[in-house]
């Protein structure tokens, strides 16, 4: 149940100016524009981390628009490239225009993700809402089979329908496949997913174990303790973590730009002293760095479709302490 103080903090917010919400989302988005986020991963890269990048907005109209995304994340890898970041791409299916023409916009994705490969990038496939994860697995499974595996997908813990993906994904890809996991954004409903906090949270350390088990490269996104204490049970479990070597039975290759089988990840503003915590104990963290001119209707269609994240907000702001960039 999402808590009437977050409702109440969401309502506020998309009814506050366009400068307000700037200001609320700062912490969370680099800025308008490539030149933010190449400055923000400049200084947090001092901590030791690395990054993937997302260009802000979803769902276009028009293939146009598609191919804007297309030009823009080209520039991204040049500029990655440019300053020796350590950092790859996170894209998003349906700005690519995958729910107006599924073979366009996964057309356009292939020759994205061969680009990528040419400078050595990783690219993730962002998981949307569930009228999308169909074809979002099946964009990463189709370019595996034509050798293109510089690509991998997010599965989130609250859908039921998970731990069956993950059975698909490594009947698949083998250890080829690597996840980004998290418990999911978008607030789905309860035939399809698990709507309670403790459940979701079962739900998505079983999702780990899952992905671990069948050797595959986990990235664990997520802020929430109990979900990385279940991993740091599980690397132990596996004799896996800093300075160790990956040596699962099944498990995958070296990725290019990868830890040792697993990393942990987190959004750009959002519990810094625990990254910096991670990162000290030597485990590689990759922050999520989102930008883009849409960054306003980025933060609003946030706010609107996870009003716990209002929770989130206000606590930040009321108590800054709790949560530091
Ligand atoms: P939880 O929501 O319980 O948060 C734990 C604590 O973290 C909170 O108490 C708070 O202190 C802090 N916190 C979390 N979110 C915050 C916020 N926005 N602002 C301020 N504080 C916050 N989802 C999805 O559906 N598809 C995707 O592709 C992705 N991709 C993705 C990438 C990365 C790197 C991360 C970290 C997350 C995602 N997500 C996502 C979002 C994810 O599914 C989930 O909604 C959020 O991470 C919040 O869940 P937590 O596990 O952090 O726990």
């Amino acid at each position: 149940m999402v808590s009437w103080f977050s409702r109440l903090v969401v309502s506020m917010t998309i009814r506050m100016p366009r400068w307000f919400v700037r200001w609320v989302s700062r912490r969370y988005v680099a800025g308008p524009n490539l030149a933010d986020a190449v400055n923000v991963m400049t200084r947090l890269k001092k901590e030791g981390a690395c990054f993937t990048i997302d260009v802000l907005g979803e769902e276009i109209t028009t293939f146009d628009e598609a191919l804007d995304f297309y030009n823009e994340y080209v520039n991204v890898i040049s500029a990655i490239a440019e300053n020796k970041l350590d950092a790859n791409i996170s894209i998003k299916p349906t700005a690519f225009g995958i729910h107006i023409d599924y073979e366009q916009g996964a057309a356009l994705i292939e020759k994205l993700t061969t680009y990528a490969n040419q400078h050595q990038m990783f690219v993730r496939l962002d998981m949307e809402d569930h009228r999308v994860t169909d074809d979002t697995i099946n964009i990463v499974i189709d370019l595996h089979k034509k050798g293109i595996k510089n690509v991998g997908t997010v599965l989130q813990g609250r859908l039921h329908r998970t731990l069956g993906d993950i059975e698909t994904l490594r009947e698949k890809l083998g250890s080829d496949a690597d996840y980004r996991i998290c418990k999911g954004i978008y607030l789905e409903p309860g035939n399809i997913a698990y709507t309670g906090y403790a459940e979701i949270v079962h739900a998505t350390n079983k999702a780990i174990d899952t992905m671990f088990d069948a050797g595959a490269y986990v990235g664990i996104a997520t802020h929430d303790k109990p979900v990385i204490l279940h991993t740091m049970e599980k690397l132990n479990q596996l004799n896996m973590g800093p300075g160790k070597n990956d040596t699962r039975e099944h498990a995958g290759s070296i990725r290019q730009g990868k830890g040792p089988g697993y990393e942990f990840q987190m959004l750009l503003g959002v519990r810094g002293p625990l990254r910096r915590k991670l990162l000290k104990e030597g485990h590689r963290v990759r922050v999520y760095i989102p930008y883009g001119e849409k960054w306003y209707e980025y933060s609003i269609r946030r706010l609107k479709e996870n009003p716990t994240i209002g929770t989130h907000v206000a606590k930040a702001f009321l108590m800054p302490w709790t949560n530091r960039p």
